[in-house]
């Protein structure tokens, strides 16, 4: 008879809303305000700052800030329907379905092997006539190698996008990620570094986008009439032009708004940021120091000295083989993976694009043997012992078996 299946113990993420995010919950509910308001402002100026831009807009997910990004790009620069947009060859979906939403072809680019990031070298391959703009990934916690990145992007006039849905307040050589490109994207989704349920930011320094992207989020609404509140305290001739424009449209947005309600868990989260993140950095170093013995078999996460590595997720790649067995010996064991997000290989960019993996060698590889696990502040020390004597228990039983 098969076994029962374990319920899962060892989650790739979790969350537990405390005393800080009750406490501004509380305020959104004795607010009876649910629409952009005090809460969202909070949460967005807050959340900007800690990234080094001016300004920030909280959609309801990672992809929709992305899909404004891009869209506001398209239409500040007049880009073409067609025109190609580059993204790593080893990312979440979400990166390169926005831009065929955004009528753009994706490009892949093949990622480094020892950080699974956008190689900039094959970034540069990429590049044709018809490439925009790139989409540089900061995957798992850990920012892309941006000083490269940039010089091309300088050099071929492209526009960038920071993809750092995964990583949040990371440095690359004393610099905040989302504060290189033109805009900067983040995700607050179940499991991320900051969780809000759904929710995501659009960054920029830049004013004349922000309002762009804040009208291109709220149906492409004039952006005299963004708040419920815009219309109050106002002089007479001003009430005028607002009740004259508060209905008028100017380009094709979407409804990409979130509530107060995950503004409030988001703020009770940003008040837990140091706290995450040293126990985050704690449990991979943890994790770290319990597998090294076996890295002939598994590739650990490295840490350049010039970032930060946040931790969101702990990837673990073997060297030799599929993970296939490993990841069922996990999860049998209580352990719960996901693969390193996959892309090329996904059913419907297959149909697309064809067989993109014997053009992308590290992508390929890292398809077919990389995953993680968590290391998020919820996990115990037993829990970490768990993840790394289960580890060393397949080894040990592959080589019993050879
Ligand atoms: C790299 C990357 N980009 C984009 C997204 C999309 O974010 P969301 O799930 O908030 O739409 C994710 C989400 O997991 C991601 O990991």
């Amino acid at each position: 008879m098969t076994p029962a299946k374990p319920k899962t113990q060892i989650g790739v993420g979790g969350l537990v809303l405390g005393a800080r995010e009750r406490r501004y919950l509380e305020q959104v509910i004795r607010s009876s305000r649910l629409s952009y308001g005090p809460m969202t402002r909070r949460f967005e100026a807050r959340f900007a700052a800690a990234h080094g831009c001016r300004f920030g807009v909280f959609c309801n997910s990672g992809t929709s800030a992305l899909h404004v990004a891009l869209a506001a790009l398209k239409e500040r620069h007049g880009w073409k329907d067609g025109d190609e947009v580059i993204v790593p060859a080893v990312t979440f979906v979400a990166t390169a379905n926005i831009v065929f939403h955004n009528r753009m072809r994706p490009v892949f680019a093949d990622v480094d092997p020892a950080t699974y990031n956008l190689d900039p070298a094959q970034l540069d391959r990429r590049i044709t006539a018809r490439t925009r703009a790139v989409i540089p990934v900061h995957l798992m916690g850990l920012p892309c190698d941006m000083d490269p990145i940039l010089a091309i992007c300088r050099g071929r006039r492209l526009t960038m996008i920071e993809d750092s849905c995964e990583t949040l307040f990371a440095r690359y050589r004393g610099r905040l990620v989302g504060s290189f490109g033109d805009i900067g994207c983040f995700s607050t989704y179940v499991a991320h570094y900051i969780v809000t349920g759904v929710g995501g930011f659009a960054l920029t320094s830049d004013s004349n986008l922000a309002v762009r992207l804040r009208s291109l989020m709220n149906h492409g609404r004039d952006s005299i009439y963004i708040s419920i509140d815009d219309d109050k305290g106002v002089s007479r001739s001003r009430l005028r032009e607002i009740v004259a424009k508060r209905f008028r449209f100017v380009s094709i947005g979407h409804s990409f708004r979130a509530t107060e309600l995950e503004a409030a868990v988001g703020l009770g989260q940003m008040d837990a940021r140091g706290e995450i993140t040293r126990v985050r950095r704690a449990n991979a170093r943890y994790l770290t120091e319990g597998l090294k013995d076996i890295e002939d078999h598994i590739q650990l996460p490295s840490i350049p000295p010039d970032r930060d590595h946040m931790f969101m997720m702990y990837p673990i790649a073997l060297r030799r083989g599929p993970k296939t067995g490993l990841v069922n010996f996990l999860e049998e064991g209580g352990v719960e993976t996901r693969d390193i997000p996959p892309v090329i290989n996904q059913p419907i960019y297959r149909r697309i694009y064809g067989d993109l993996e014997s053009r992308y060698p590290v992508a390929a590889w890292i398809n077919r043997s990389g995953f993680y696990v968590g290391c998020h502040q919820y996990l115990s020390r037993r829990d970490l012992d768990v993840i790394v004597d289960r580890v060393h228990a397949y080894f040990r039983s592959k080589g019993k078996a050879a």
